[in-house]
């Protein structure tokens, strides 16, 4: 099959990449020109384990290519995948579908022959017809089906999501375009990847109502994480017990600073919009949208309440991005508990092993090389985010260089009685404060 990829960002290069993997011949399409020129040098734009040798390995095959020239992917495509950007429309929260429907012109003025327009991108119910109205307005003789393929990978491990996904989704509406995507999944069927064909209604709703639900078992151990700290539990406890509920599950339990990312925070509150704009309630949705905001400025307060007051006291923090194993920094509750500090007068130097650059351009923090330099004099110790290199930092090293030993652990990453053991005053999520759990 010859596939073009619109949009060669954490999806759009992950999947080109994996499908060609598979034995396509992937062309990766960015308007981006500066990101195709680096892609075109061997340069990965983005930090994600593992695509550079995947990458790598297909340009050499001769089945992966990339261009900043819509036009010369997708005339002699099979398929064309869209996996651009579809963030929250700004005011509203409503999925800005401009990208989409940007492409979707652009599509339609090159495509050749029967083509399969799939919409990989997170987009609302409808937008699939939509964006065939789009395609058959601007080319009334074009030969094509539109159909829904959502993509489920996460990032950090989006390879291995890929090449082995609990299910794929494919809204379509006729057995030719079925034909084409079946095709492209063929090496997913001989692992017996369950291949769910639906409508594109329920293929487009699928995608929201799977992040919507992870979203709520997220803001749903945060708010037990609350009552332990009242009644003397352990949230990690109390989640292990319920996790181990096979109807429960033990993913998506880990009690933090409230969930970020380029996904859960704009297609909760899209799907917000979309049950207002039907007029189906969905409160519960409503709920973790507002609990999870919260969230974020009460772990500020957290902090500040830790350190009594931070003003005029250097604190050092651990990791800024939404999660480990990524450079992005979209919604990363950092974004909010960093600028928080700061106003209240405290000086943040930070460390993150990936996300640095993308954090410069977001927050006004002075970043360190390593986990240690930001500690140097410093008042406390803050983990944000769970960094592998985090789990096993020297403590008596830490608490040379800190100020006071003080760690606040927003990830719960160490034990309590192992901190206390080291000398430090340790706090985290619920848990209540060392000493206490
Ligand atoms: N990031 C994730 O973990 C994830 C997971 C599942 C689904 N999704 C969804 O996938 C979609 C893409 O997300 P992302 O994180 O990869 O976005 P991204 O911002 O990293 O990448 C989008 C890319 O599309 C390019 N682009 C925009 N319009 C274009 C056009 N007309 N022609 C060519 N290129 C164009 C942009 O330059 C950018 O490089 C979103 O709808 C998102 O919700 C993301």
């Amino acid at each position: 099959m010859r596939v073009a990829m619109i949009g060669t960002g954490y999806v759009g290069l992950v999947s080109g990449a994996c499908l060609s993997e598979f034995g396509h011949h992937v062309v990766c399409v960015d308007k981006d020109a500066g990101k195709i020129a680096a892609l075109k040098a061997g340069k990965i734009p983005i930090f994600e384990p593992g695509l550079d040798e995947v990458v790598a390995a297909n340009v050499k095959a001769g089945r992966l290519s990339f261009t900043d020239t819509l036009s010369d992917a997708v005339t002699a495509a099979d398929a064309v995948f869209i996996a651009v950007g579809t963030p929250s429309r700004r005011g509203d929260g409503h999925a800005d579908l401009s990208f989409v429907f940007a492409a979707a012109e652009e599509i339609a003025k090159a495509m050749d022959g029967y083509t399969v327009v799939v919409t990989k991108s997170t987009v609302p119910v409808g937008t699939s017809r939509k964006v065939e109205d789009v395609i058959r307005k601007a080319r009334p003789d074009a030969k094509c089906d539109v159909v829904s393929n959502p993509e489920f990978l996460r990032e950090g491990s989006a390879i291995e999501d890929f090449r082995r996904p609990d299910r794929v989704v494919v809204g379509c509406d006729t057995d030719r375009a079925r034909e084409v995507l079946t095709e492209i999944y063929r090496p997913l069927y001989l692992n017996e990847t369950p291949i769910l064909f639906t409508s594109r209604e329920s293929s487009e709703l699928i995608k929201y109502a799977a992040n919507a639900f992870l979203a709520t078992k997220i803001t749903f151990i945060n708010e037990m994480a609350d009552i332990c700290e009242k009644v003397g539990a352990d949230v990690q406890d109390v989640a292990r017990g319920m996790g181990l509920d096979g109807r429960i599950g033990n993913k998506f339990l880990h009690a933090g600073p409230g969930f970020g990312g380029s996904c859960f925070p704009k297609d909760t509150l899209a799907l917000l919009k979309t049950s207002q704009e039907v007029g189906a309630k969905t409160r519960i949705v409503e709920a973790v949208v507002a609990v999870n905001d919260r969230r974020k400025s009460d772990m500020a307060q957290k902090i500040e309440a830790a350190l009594g007051g931070v003003s005029g006291k250097t604190i050092a923090v651990l990791g800024l991005t939404f999660k480990p194993n990524t450079d992005d920094m979209r919604d990363a509750p950092s974004l909010v508990i960093v600028p928080y500090l700061q106003e209240k007068g405290a000086h943040i130097r930070a460390y993150d092993p990936e996300g640095a650059q993308e954090a410069r351009k977001l927050l006004q923090v002075e970043t360190c090389d390593d986990a240690y330099e930001p500690m140097k004099g410093a008042d406390a110790v803050v983990i944000l985010t769970e960094w592998n290199e985090f789990r096993a930092l020297d403590l008596e090293r830490v608490k040379t260089l800190l100020k006071t030993p003080l760690m606040v652990d927003l990830r719960n990453i160490y034990r309590a009685s192992q901190m206390e053991a080291s000398g430090f005053t340790y706090v985290s999520v619920g848990r209540g404060t060392s000493g206490q759990s």
